[in-house]
C-alpha cells in the first residue's frame, strides 16, 4: 500500500488509465442524493470551518458536489472570511477543488456559486469558479496530498452498478477497494490520502462500510493511520433533499493520532433545532454526556483499534458492549467447545435440494433444514433433502458406487460445470461449494436464519443447516439454556449495535455477528436461572427469557438503544 504522504496519482498514471475507460452516461446512476443545508451547516462548524478563522488558508476539497449543496455554504462561509480578514477572491484560486462526474451537476453547481459570489459583491468570478469547480471523476484525479479538509457526501453506488472497467481501475488504484465495495469506499480512501497531517475527512455516508466484511480494509487503514474525531450515527434522520434508506453516520477523521472521540446517536426527529443543540455540544469547552430529546451523546476516551467490525448505536449501547467485553467471554469459545458456523453452500441449488428420495441411493441424502423449515420458532421440517456428493471421511465419493446418484449428477452435468468452483478442479464438477461436516446432522445444534427482524435460535438434532441458517454447537452449555440466552434482548442487542442494518429494521445474523455476542461461563448460572432459561427457551418466551437473561449477566436493566 503506498504511504499515506504520497502524490496520488501524476498525470501520465492518469493518462494511461483513463482514455480506456468508456464514457459515463449522463442517465447512469451516480449515487445523487442531495444534502440538506442544516446538516452541511452542522458538518462545517463540526470541522471548524467559520468565517471569523482566515479561510483563505484552509485548502478544501470537495470530491462529489452534485449542484452544490455543500459550496453554497462553504463559499459564503469563505466569503464572509475574505471580508473580515481584508482579503481578494483571487488569493483562493487554489483554496477549493470540487468535483463531479456529471456535467451538468457542474455547470448548475457553477452557475450557483458564481451567482452567489456575485450577489456577495464579487466581481471577475467565472474564471475563479471554473477552477474550483472540475468535471472529472474524483477517483480517477490527480490530487496531491496536501488538503486540510475533505468534506462532502460521497455517491451511494453498489459495485454491481459500476460499470466493470471503471470498477477495476478504481481497485488498482485504492487498495481498500473490492470487487464488491460501494463506492464510497474509494472516496473515503482517497480523501483520508489526500490530508496533509492534521487534516480532516468529513463526510456524511453510509455506516455500512463499520459493520461489514468488505469494510475491512478501510477498518485496518483507518486504525493504523489515521483518528477517528467524531461520528454521528443519524440513521433514519431527514437529512437528504430525497428520503432514502441508507443508514448513514457524519464520520470525522483526521490525519493524526487517535486521541477522544465525540459520539451521538440521533433520533430520527433529528431536525435543524437539534443539530444547533447538538452544535452547541461539540463546541463547549468539556462537553460531557448529553440526553437530548433528539439525540443522546458523549465522550469517548478512544476509538476501536482493530479492523474488526465496530458497533454502532446509543452511547448507552457503546458503554453496554465495554461493559460486556470486560466482564464475559465470546459466545464462540475453546473453553466451551462452542462454535459458529454456516450451514452448507452448494452453488446448485436446484441440483443439489430434492424433496424426491427415490431418485437417489439413500445414504447419499441427507434431511436438509433450510429457513422455510424454521419460520415458526420451531422445526417443521417440510422433507427437503441435500443430495451429497461426500463420503463419511470427506472425501468426493466415486460416482462408479452410487449408479442412481451418478445417472442424476450426469443428468444435471450441464448447469453443474457451469460454477465457478467446478470450472476452477474440473474433475470434482459434481462437488458442493462447502464440505459436509460429519457429525453436524445429528448434532444438537441451535440454528438461526440470516435474516430476521429477532433474535431467533431454535434447537435441532436431525437435520443438516442450509446455506441461509447459521448453527451454534457446544459441548459446555445446555443448548436450551444457551438458547434462553439467545432468545433474550440482551444476546439481540449485540447483533444490532455490530450488524448491518436493512430495510425496516431487519437484521442479519451471520456467524461474523453472531461471534460478537459475549456470554456469561455455563457454571456462573445457578439452577433456577438455567431452568428459567431452559423453560423461556421452551416457551418461546422472549420477555421471560430476557429477564433471566439480565439476572445472568448482572444487569438491572437494558440500556437506552436510542
Ligand atoms: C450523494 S451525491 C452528493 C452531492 C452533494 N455533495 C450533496 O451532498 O448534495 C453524489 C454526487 O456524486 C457524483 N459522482 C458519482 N460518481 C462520481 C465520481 N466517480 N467522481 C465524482 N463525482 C461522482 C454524482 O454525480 C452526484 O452528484
Amino acid at each position: 500500500m503506498p504511504p499515506a504522504q504520497l502524490t496520488l496519482l501524476d498525470q501520465s498514471e492518469l493518462l494511461e488509465l483513463v482514455p480506456a475507460l468508456p464514457a459515463i452516461e449522463e442517465g447512469d446512476n451516480h449515487g445523487a442524493v442531495y444534502t440538506k443545508e442544516w446538516v452541511v451547516d452542522l458538518m462545517l462548524d463540526l470541522c471548524d470551518y467559520r468565517a471569523q478563522r482566515d479561510l483563505s488558508h484552509i485548502r478544501l476539497l470537495e470530491p462529489s458536489c452534485g449542484d452544490g449543496a455543500f459550496l453554497q455554504r462553504i463559499v459564503k462561509r469563505l466569503s464572509d472570511s475574505l471580508r473580515i480578514h481584508g482579503r481578494a477572491l483571487a488569493d483562493t484560486r487554489d483554496t477549493i477543488r470540487a468535483y463531479d462526474l456529471q456535467g451538468r451537476n457542474v455547470q448548475t453547481a457553477r452557475e450557483r456559486i458564481a451567482a452567489l459570489l456575485v450577489a456577495e459583491g464579487w466581481t471577475n468570478v467565472e474564471a475563479i469558479v471554473a477552477h474550483w469547480i472540475r468535471h472529472a471523476d474524483y477517483l480517477l484525479a490527480a490530487d496531491g496530498a496536501d488538503f486540510d479538509l475533505v468534506i462532502g457526501n460521497p455517491p451511494y453506488i453498489r459495485a454491481q452498478e459500476i460499470p466493470e472497467k471503471r470498477r477495476s481501475t478504481y481497485i488498482r488504484l485504492w487498495g481498500t477497494m473490492t470487487m464488491g465495495t460501494d463506492i464510497f469506499v474509494g472516496f473515503i480512501e482517497k480523501g483520508l490520502r489526500s490530508l496533509k497531517h492534521g487534516g480532516r475527512l468529513c463526510f456524511i455516508v453510509a455506516d455500512r462500510w463499520q459493520h461489514n466484511a468488505y469494510g475491512r480494509k478501510l477498518r485496518k487503514l483507518i486504525s493504523e493511520r489515521y483518528a477517528v474525531e467524531a461520528m454521528f450515527e443519524m440513521h433514519g434522520v431527514d437529512a437528504f433533499a430525497a428520503s432514502v434508506s441508507a443508514y448513514p453516520a457524519i464520520t470525522l477523521i483526521r490525519n493524526g493520532n487517535q486521541g477522544r472521540v465525540l459520539y451521538a446517536s440521533a433520533q430520527t426527529s433529528l431536525d435543524a433545532h437539534g443539530g444547533e443543540r447538538l452544535k452547541d455540544w461539540f463546541t463547549r469547552e468539556t462537553p460531557g454526556a448529553v440526553s437530548d430529546p433528539m439525540f443522546s451523546a458523549c465522550v469517548l476516551p478512544d476509538w476501536f483499534r482493530t479492523d474488526e467490525i465496530w458497533p454502532s448505536g446509543s452511547p448507552e449501547v457503546l458503554a453496554f458492549l465495554e461493559d460486556m467485553a470486560e466482564r464475559f467471554q465470546p459466545l464462540e469459545d475453546t473453553a466451551t467447545s462452542t462454535k459458529v458456523g454456516i450451514g452448507i453452500a452448494t452453488g446448485a441449488d436446484d441440483v443439489f435440494i430434492t424433496n424426491d428420495a427415490q431418485g437417489i441411493e439413500p445414504e447419499q441424502l441427507i434431511p436438509l433444514l433450510t429457513s422455510a423449515d424454521i419460520t415458526t420458532g420451531r422445526v417443521q421440517w417440510q422433507g427437503e433433502y441435500l443430495v451429497n456428493p461426500w463420503d463419511e471421511a470427506g472425501q468426493l465419493v466415486e460416482l462408479m458406487a452410487y449408479p442412481k446418484l451418478k445417472a442424476y449428477f450426469l443428468q444435471h452435468a450441464v448447469v453443474l460445470k457451469k460454477r465457478h468452483v467446478a470450472q476452477k478442479q474440473q474433475h470434482r464438477w459434481y462437488a458442493t461449494i462447502d464440505k459436509v461436516h460429519r457429525g453436524l446432522r445429528d448434532r444438537p445444534k441451535l440454528v438461526l436464519q440470516d435474516m430476521s427482524s429477532t433474535i431467533s435460535p431454535v434447537l435441532d438434532t436431525q437435520h443438516y443447516p442450509h446455506h441461509n441458517l447459521y448453527w451454534i454447537t457446544s459441548t459446555g452449555w445446555d443448548l436450551e439454556v444457551l438458547g434462553g440466552l439467545l432468545l433474550s434482548e440482551v444476546a439481540e442487542l449485540f447483533v444490532r449495535a455490530y450488524g448491518v442494518k436493512m430495510r425496516n429494521g431487519t437484521m442479519r445474523f451471520q456467524s461474523q455477528y453472531l461471534r460478537m455476542i459475549r456470554v456469561p461461563a455455563p457454571g456462573s448460572l445457578n439452577d433456577d436461572l438455567s431452568n428459567a432459561l431452559r423453560q423461556a427457551f421452551r416457551d418461546r418466551d422472549r420477555a421471560g427469557a430476557t429477564q433471566a437473561a439480565l439476572l445472568a449477566y448482572g444487569l438491572n436493566a437494558l440500556p437506552r438503544s436510542k
